[in-house]
């Protein structure tokens, strides 16, 4: 069968193929009421920012009881946005406010470990070499001071641990990759290395000298790629389940590699979670029929970039085609798309240890996670977003309680997953997806023989079988189907909890409901909530939509008021990255694909949570998405990701775009957004 012809949007990286046939439509029946309550978006009218006082964030002052070695700088009760906006620009640059400056640094390429082999600029690098230098397409990204693990904060040096999302085919090699169709049906094995090395997780050991310029700690045991090739456990209730055996693993506690890195959320214990996010094109199932494990994430039947086809036939690659051909799962790879899906815990301080995927938190496409401030005695809580139209968000919540002493990786393994449901009256549920749970099991019982979407029901084997199939589960449950969640947010100062719903066109009139109101949401949302009395294990919540995006035209509106009006300083389109710094301003960042004639090139701005104030604080160069903000603890430095640039960008002297992270100061060496 000839590749992609299927779907012709299939080598779209970010193209995510529409798989919630659910129909979950809670609020149909009480739409009428929600012009008269909810948030809506609105037309032209020019309105002023009015009457934003008083309008009741649940403030509970800040946390001291936060251990998660999240330590500030600067003034935490002061979240004023004091620089001047920017312009939208379609600059082939990045643009940021008077009185800052920004540095490229980190670019696709860079050595960072092992022999350190220095960069080619002809893209003649190897796949070897690129196993030890930056990988592509840079997104979610963490600053660990040096000292965290021993209560410090250091805003000098420190661990900086990035995601590598996917990457640019055509820029990776010398002339292009080699088309299998091309080539005999294959690809060559060393290409195919280099773009499996690409993918993945840098840990870099960064340093600023004296001068106050940033570089990496040569020769530093921490630094470390972690790729698509990298072996890996499989740890909570999906592993050893038949449904994850495979030739690689008989016992399906084990696989290898970690792909379409997007956002990411460091835990209260030190270590990083990446997600994985649109895993489900690096798979192809060529059979027929393919198992739910796969329909309900739009595994196709050819993958984005052939890996399978590499001429060596080795066993890493080959395990790309999920087509059963031997006798039985430890025989083939049936499974291997089993293996993905999750939140992978990697402890950069500990460069010898072995990431593990915790299933615990479900299997979708994961965007990221935000962990709760953690407070000793309580469990840790977690929210996820799945990213792609329709789909839900999540929470977890551990059975175990914290106790930053002790506090670790295997708090994740046990616990409930949780969907949210957000209700017309700006109520909201989570929904417990656990069998042992008496209204989720009575809806699976209720399902059972019927079609769920395109899905015909059959019952979950047990609670591996619910978490691996979280998108199951989660219709079942009866979930708010949403405009794509990306990444979320807790505020330092009230625990709110925001996420970034990006965009979601193919949203019709007749699928609107409360919380995503707007058909052909052409440039999203962000919504938040708090949790019922402050407390983030609670099984309910209140909600209202923080901002709508869109041109200088939009207002967001509440029980009639104007509450924010855009302007040609702070318009925006299809919000993603989300991030509040240290003192509390929220750094918004956009993944706008299209519109640029209204947006230009993709920005950050910042918001003020308590006003709603918003302003434009940096513009990408040409082509990118600006993806994956952090700072050092003082709010100093901050690390801004520039992901899938054009051109030539940063190097103008270089022939290929190179992704890098962009390091922001202020001039004055005072705090960022103050
Ligand atoms: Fe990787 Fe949903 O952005
Ligand atoms: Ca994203
Ligand atoms: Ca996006």
């Amino acid at each position: 069968m000839a590749k992609h012809d299927l779907d012709p949007n299939y080598l779209d990286p970010n193209y995510e193929p529409v798989v919630n046939h659910s129909g979950n439509r809670p609020f149909q029946q009480v739409l009428s009421a929600r012009m008269q309550r909810r948030t809506v978006m609105k037309g032209t009218v020019g309105a002023a920012l009015a009457s934003v006082m008083g309008l009741g964030l649940a403030g509970c002052g800040s946390d001291d009881d936060d251990d998660n070695g999240a330590s500030t700088g600067g003034d935490p009760a002061n979240t004023d946005l004091g620089f001047k906006a920017v312009a939208v620009s379609t600059a082939n640059e990045v643009v940021v406010p008077e009185g800052y400056s920004s540095l490229a640094f980190l670019a696709w390429g860079t050595p960072i470990t092992g022999s350190y082999p220095e960069y080619q600029a002809d893209g003649t690098n190897t796949g070897a070499d690129q196993e030890q230098q930056m990988g592509m397409h840079h997104d979610g990204v963490h600053f660990f001071p040096i000292d965290q693990k021993a209560g410090g904060n250091s805003s000098t040096e420190g661990l900086l641990v990035m995601n590598h999302e996917y990457i640019n085919q055509d820029a990776i090699h010398a002339s292009g990759p080699t088309n299998a169709g091309d080539n005999g049906g294959v690809r060559p094995a060393d290409e195919v290395r280099k773009e499996i090395a690409a993918h993945g997780v840098s840990v870099v050991h960064i340093k600023r000298d004296t001068n106050g310029t940033w570089d990496i700690v040569f020769g530093s045991p921490f630094n470390r790629r972690i790729t698509g090739n990298t072996e890996m456990d499989i740890r909570g209730p999906v592993r050893s389940y038949s449904k994850l055996i495979t030739q690689y693993s008989p016992d399906a506690t084990e696989t290898r590699g970690t792909l379409n890195n997007c956002a990411m959320g460091p835990t209260p214990w030190g270590t990083y979670l990446a997600a994985e996010e649109n895993w489900h094109g690096y798979f192809a199932n060529g059979d027929t029929t393919q198992p739910r494990e796969q329909t309900r994430h739009g595994v196709g039947s050819a993958t984005r970039y052939d890996w399978e086809l590499a001429d060596s036939g080795a066993d890493q690659y080959v395990r790309f085609n999920v087509t059963p051909t031997g006798a039985s799962a430890t025989d083939d790879y049936r499974n291997e798309a089993n293996t993905y899906g999750y939140m992978v815990e990697i402890d950069p301080f500990t460069p010898e240890s072995k990431p593990q995927k915790r299933t615990a938190l479900g299997r979708f496409g994961h965007e990221g996670v935000i962990f709760a401030p953690a407070k000793e005695g309580e469990p840790v809580v977690c929210y996820s977003g799945d990213d792609s139209r329709f789909e839900y968000i999540y929470k977890f919540v551990s059975s175990q309680p914290y106790y930053s002493a002790t506090a670790g990786g295997y708090l994740l393994d046990e616990g409930t997953l949780y969907v949210a449901r957000f209700n017309e009256d700006g109520s909201g549920d989570w929904l417990a997806l656990d069998l042992d749970d008496a209204d989720f099991a009575s809806k699976v019982a209720a399902a059972e023989g019927t079609m769920v979407g395109d899905i015909q029901f059959d019952g979950f084997e047990n609670q591996a079988d619910v978490l691996l199939n979280t998108r199951l589960a989660a219709d079942i449950a009866g979930a708010t189907p949403m405009d794509r969640p990306e990444w979320g947010a807790v505020d330092p100062n009230t625990g709110e909890v925001y996420f970034t719903l990006t965009n979601n066109t193919q949203r019709t009139e007749d699928q609107v409901n409360a919380a995503n109101p707007n058909a052909n949401n052409a440039t999203g949302h962000i919504i938040r909530w708090t949790e019922q009395g402050n407390d983030h294990s609670a099984t309910s919540f209140d909600w209202d939509i923080f901002v709508f995006a869109g041109d200088e035209n939009t207002e967001t509106v509440v029980d009639g008021q104007v509450i924010v009006s855009l302007t040609e300083d702070n318009m925006f389109s299809s919000p993603d990255g989300l991030w509040f710094d240290y003192n509390g301003r929220l750094w918004i960042q956009t993944d706008n694909g299209y519109l640029k004639e209204t947006f230009g090139n993709d920005m950050m701005l910042a918001a003020n949570p308590e006003t709603r104030e918003i302003k434009r604080f940096f513009v990408g160069p040409q082509g990118c998405e600006v993806t994956g903000v952090v700072s050092t603890p003082d709010v100093k430095t901050m690390f801004v990701n520039i992901q899938h640039p054009d051109g030539n960008w940063p190097n103008a002297a270089e022939d290929r775009p190179r992704d890098a992270t962009v390091i922001v100061t202020k001039d004055d060496g005072g705090v960022i957004g103050a």
